[in-house]
């Protein structure tokens, strides 16, 4: 944190008061969660996506890249053990068709999407083969989070998910993280006021 004079969010792994905790110690001047606010109540993926969250164990949780090339995070499932036998060659094969299908969903022309993709590579030791799965991820992560299909897309999740097993709602999951904020710093000062 010392190293930059602009405000530093921490990010991955946080879903209670310990994160804020942690993020303060170090200096962060806020915390970013993901995985915590899309098991909420409010939040609006599929039922049928979050179980697979909510009954995760941390040992549940993990990073393949058999299903486009790339590595991602998500829960062990039928889904990622069928993909990890199937190999390699079949992920970029897989990633290659996502991407010829991936203009017309996203309201991307192909030229653009080249475009950009070029630009995800420039200054970076990327190959095509890692930059294009990258562009196409959108596609299994959609067929999940949106469309519910827990056979073909991609749960991204962060490690966090092991841990997680309630669905509040945001209003009371803030709630409770303040709260329990409060109690550690009462624990801390003693029920002195600091200031
Ligand atoms: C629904 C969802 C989508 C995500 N999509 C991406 C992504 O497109 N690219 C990426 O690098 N990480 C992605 N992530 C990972 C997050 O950036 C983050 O690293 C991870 O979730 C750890 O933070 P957390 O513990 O607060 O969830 C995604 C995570 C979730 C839950």
């Amino acid at each position: 944190m010392d190293a930059v004079d602009i405000p530093v969010v921490a990010a991955g792994g946080f879903h209670d008061v310990r994160g804020p905790a942690g993020r303060a110690r170090y200096g962060a001047a806020g915390i970013a969660m993901g995985t915590r606010f899309l098991l909420t109540s409010d939040s609006t993926v599929p039922d049928a996506v979050e179980a697979p969250y909510l009954a995760a164990a941390v040992t549940d949780v993990t990073v393949t890249t058999a299903v486009d090339g790339l590595p991602h995070r998500m829960p062990r499932s039928e889904l990622v053990d069928s993909l990890e036998r199937s190999g390699r060659t079949a992920a970029l094969l897989r990633a290659v068709r996502h991407a010829a299908a991936f203009p017309r969903p996203a309201g991307l022309s192909r030229p653009r999407m080249v475009c950009d993709r070029r630009a995800m590579r420039h200054g970076k030791d990327r190959a095509w083969s890692q930059v294009l799965p990258a562009a196409t991820t959108p596609m299994p992560l959609k067929a999940s989070m949106v469309d519910g299909r827990t056979d073909t897309g991609v749960m991204a999740s962060g490690q966090v998910a092991g841990v997680i097993g309630d669905l509040p709602c945001c209003a009371d999951l803030v709630d409770r993280i303040m709260a329990e904020a409060a109690a550690a710093l009462d624990r801390l000062t003693g029920g002195r006021t600091v200031g």
